[in-house]
């Protein structure tokens, strides 16, 4: 399966630190936070990583680039480790499409549709890191539980936290899985059906790739991935796997990229 990390957005939140820097090179310890994604990507044996870029965010493609005179120089002095650690995100096999404006997350995943093609494909935020690389194999058990449905993580938060997020409705079918049916991005309190957030990481049938093509801009005037999955489910099931907080940090704002980077470098 192939899996696409959308990376093509502006980063407002975290401005003006992502003026020049992509947010998703924000670092994380002393990796940045796009690293830990790919690599996530590749634990669960994607075939293909395929980041959707914009073409102004030009160091996330250096990021992965070889560098071999920055390598050679290190080594000469001694410091293998580090050439190692350098060499490594040389060497991480991603490959880069381009998100000309950024219209909405939507609209990022369907830029990958090409290489996606007619199979299912995973979709994992940029700004979102999973440290223990369990959450896809777990979604890939429940697809294929059921028939290859498309699965998304969903996160239990505070009600009054809702309206800032998608949210998802439906039923528990078994401890932690849910069979959805519906899904709502940013409702307000009163109208919001359940207080599980989708959080980030999808595994998504073809069908979703194809509605993404003709989807019509919506909240915020963003074509909305959450969108393409309410129109998916009118035709085929889709279930949400509950995650905890410890399992997922998102790395978007100030405050959340802080936590981010205080939670893991304690261990
Ligand atoms: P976010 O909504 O968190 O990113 O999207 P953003 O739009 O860059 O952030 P703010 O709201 O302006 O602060 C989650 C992921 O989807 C990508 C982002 O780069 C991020 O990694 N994305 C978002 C795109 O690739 N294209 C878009 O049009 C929107």
């Amino acid at each position: 399966m192939k899996a696409v990390i959308p990376a093509a957005g502006m980063g407002t939140r975290f401005l003006p630190a992502t003026k020049a820097i992509p947010k998703e090179m924000l670092p994380v310890g002393n990796k940045p936070v796009i690293q830990y994604v790919v690599e996530e990507a590749l634990a669960a044996s994607a075939d293909e990583v395929i980041i959707v870029n914009s073409r102004e965010k030009k160091a996330i493609e250096a990021h992965f680039a070889p560098d071999a005179e920055l390598e050679a120089t290190l080594r000469g002095k001694g410091k293998d480790a580090l050439a190692d650690s350098v060499a490594h995100a040389g060497s991480l096999p991603v490959s880069f499409v381009y998100q000309d404006e950024p219209l909405g997350l939507g609209h990022a995943a369907h830029c990958a549709s090409e290489k996606t093609g007619n199979d299912a494909f995973y979709v994992l935020l940029g700004d979102v890191i999973v440290p223990g690389n369990e959450m896809l194999p777990r979604m890939k058990e429940v697809s294929d539980a059921h028939g290859g449905a498309s699965v998304i993580a969903v996160l239990p938060v505070p009600e009054e936290e809702v309206s800032r997020f998608g949210v998802i409705a439906g039923v528990e079918v078994e401890p932690g899985v849910w069979k959805m049916s519906g899904i709502v991005e940013k409702p307000a309190l009163e109208d919001a059906p359940s207080n599980l957030i989708v959080f980030g990481r999808y595994l998504l049938s073809p069908r979703v790739m194809e509605l993404l093509a003709n989807q019509a801009p919506g909240v915020g005037g963003e074509i909305q991935l959450t969108d393409a999955l309410e129109a998916v489910m009118a035709e085929e099931e889709m279930y949400a796997l509950v995650i905890s907080p410890s399992e997922g940090y998102d790395t978007g704002t100030v405050e959340s990229w802080f936590a981010t980077n205080a939670a893991l470098m304690q261990g």
